[in-house]
């Protein structure tokens, strides 16, 4: 998992540096392609079936831009402009081994609200990386996102929440950004990988999903942005195996 977890780190730090405007999230998508096959790993998101969806994810990205919260489909026909953020998603298998990670980027110049929401919901996930240790419980992870982010005025998604992860993409627990006492609060134990991945609206949380199948976005048209990272638990603390 940390072979993966460090291709997924590179893959997207290299796209990210690329971002520019005018150019096509399709591009995103190429670039992403080459590397993965040049590393001779397998894209994790390409041909996954998403039973919401009804069918089989269609790209190795998920691109989604502004409003767009995730599954945001790659487009030669998109073109970034500044002002926009980006939000780039993927993920990989090496030797059966997953990794899955995801940044958001902003493009030219954009507004001071716009940067603050990309910083708080960035933070968010570094604080609830902090709280991987074992014999904390899942909730310390749920509660920290949550907490950050409504505490700086933003909102949390409620529809698309964070995974187990390991030999599948998905695994159990599901990693809500937020605490929903109805669901179990496991401990955490040495060996475990959670993918936490906070997905953060600038105005109200509410998502609905395009005729497309795929594209969830913010209701009230708000900016979204979304961090990802897998983190495993350890004797030592939390590993983020998604960066170096
Ligand atoms: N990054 C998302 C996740 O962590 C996207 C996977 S769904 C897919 O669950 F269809 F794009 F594969
Ligand atoms: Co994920």
């Amino acid at each position: 998992m940390r072979k993966s977890g460090l291709l997924v780190h590179k893959i997207l730090h290299t796209l990210g540096d690329m971002v520019q405007e005018g150019m096509s999230t399709w591009e995103l998508e190429l670039a992403a392609v080459k590397m993965m096959e040049d590393a001779g790993a397998k894209p994790a998101f390409k041909n996954y079936y998403v039973p919401a969806a009804g069918e089989r994810y269609r790209f190795v990205l998920c691109t989604s831009i502004n409003e767009e919260i995730v599954h945001g489909m790659p487009n030669a026909k998109k073109f970034l402009k500044s002002g926009d953020i980006v939000s780039i998603d993927t993920g990989v298998s090496l030797n059966g081994y997953f990794g899955d990670s995801a940044l958001t980027v902003p493009v030219g110049a954009v507004s001071d609200k716009v940067k603050k929401l990309l910083q708080v919901t960035e933070q968010s996930l570094e604080l609830a990386i902090d709280k991987v240790r074992e014999g904390n419980r899942l909730f310390d992870i749920c509660g920290t996102v949550e907490k950050h982010v409504v505490d700086n005025g933003f909102s949390i998604v409620r529809e698309y929440v964070g995974h187990g992860i390991g030999t599948q993409l998905h695994e159990e627990p599901q990693v809500p950004n937020y605490v929903d006492r109805r669901n179990e609060n496991p401990r955490l134990r040495e060996g475990m990988v959670l993918a936490i991945e906070p997905m953060v609206n600038a105005g109200k949380p509410d998502a609905k999903v395009l005729k497309d199948k795929w594209t969830a976005v913010a209701k009230d048209g708000s900016y979204s942005a979304h961090f990802e990272h897998c983190v495993a638990v350890t004797a030592n603390g939390p590993w983020v195996l998604t960066r170096p």
